[in-house]
């Protein structure tokens, strides 16, 4: 629970952790407040009185934690925090549009799709894909999710597509079998808002060229007793954000890279979209 706190906020050990002891001693200051200035008014403690020290505490919470944030040097953390939340109470939340980038077969496209699609407060509303041939597209159009078709030039060196993906509202992007790099500019437009899937245990087994039965293959080359997925942040680099979720499968004698991709697409399916939600805000 504390990882995936920690992933959300984008913060290392340290701030999570100065982070954490701010809220603590915020809520018990204001606690302490309230009870003062209650003790001023000599009421009995009693259903009015426990009323009050709600409404008090709710309105000192926000400038106690403010206040005990500074000397923790977490001041701009909690400012953004509590304009995000009260943004959020003040309107009511439009479901996060999620573009699903895979140029493959898809298996893990449907599967994000259909996660999303029953009752939660996001969904995949564009298949982006660099692939004509590609599995993936019939999937997407059984499920009726539009498909965004792009072309190498323009998406590695042009503008990205950035018109297409702010035109359709997007605000999450999920790589599910995507294998050209992601671009600077797309990087920088969606901070700590891209996340893929490898099919192995980063740090070792990723980089350029690892992908599908290659990674398979060379874990099983490398001896290794086990393999499994890494779901990371998306940098400029393959394969080389910040680590979100791992998962492991054991590798056993007579392992070929067929029967080490299903065992690794069991993982993915039961672990990516469920990680992928716990992300959004
Ligand atoms: C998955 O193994 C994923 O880890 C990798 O590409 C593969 C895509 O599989 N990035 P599928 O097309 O979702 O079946």
């Amino acid at each position: 629970m504390f990882s995936r706190l920690k992933e959300k906020w984008g913060v290392n050990w340290l701030q999570f952790t100065l982070i954490f002891t701010t809220f603590a001693l915020g809520g018990s200051t204001c606690g302490y407040l309230g009870r003062k200035v209650l003790g001023l008014t000599q009421l009995e403690k009693g259903p009015l009185y426990f009323l009050l020290y709600l409404v008090l505490v709710t309105l000192l919470w926000p400038l106690c934690v403010l206040l005990v944030s500074i000397p923790f040097g977490q001041f701009p953390f909690f400012k953004n925090y509590l304009v995000r939340m009260w943004r959020r109470m003040g309107q009511k939340k439009k479901p996060t549009k999620i573009a699903v980038f895979a140029s493959g077969n898809g298996s893990n496209a449907e599967v994000l799709i259909k996660h999303f699609a029953a009752g939660k407060n996001a969904r995949v509303s564009l298949l982006v894909c660099n692939n004509p041939q590609a599995g993936v597209l019939a999937k997407a159009d059984r499920l009726g999710v539009p498909v965004l078709l792009m072309g190498r030039e323009r998406f590695l060196s042009g503008d990205a597509y950035l018109p297409e993906l702010q035109a359709a509202g997007i605000d999450f992007i999920v790589l599910a079998g995507f294998l050209w790099k992601v671009p600077p500019a797309l990087v920088r437009a969606f901070p700590q808002k891209i996340v893929n899937i490898h099919p192995a245990l980063l740090p070792k087994f990723g980089g350029k060229g690892m992908y599908g039965a290659r990674v398979h293959a060379a874990v099983l080359a490398a001896g290794e007793a086990e393999s499994g997925i890494t779901i990371h942040w998306v940098n400029e680099h393959y394969d080389e954000g910040a680590t979100i979720f791992q998962a492991s499968c054991p590798i056993v004698a007579g392992e070929t890279p067929d029967s080490l991709a299903a065992k690794v697409h069991v993982l993915e399916h039961a672990h990516f979209a469920p990680t992928v939600e716990s992300l959004l805000d």
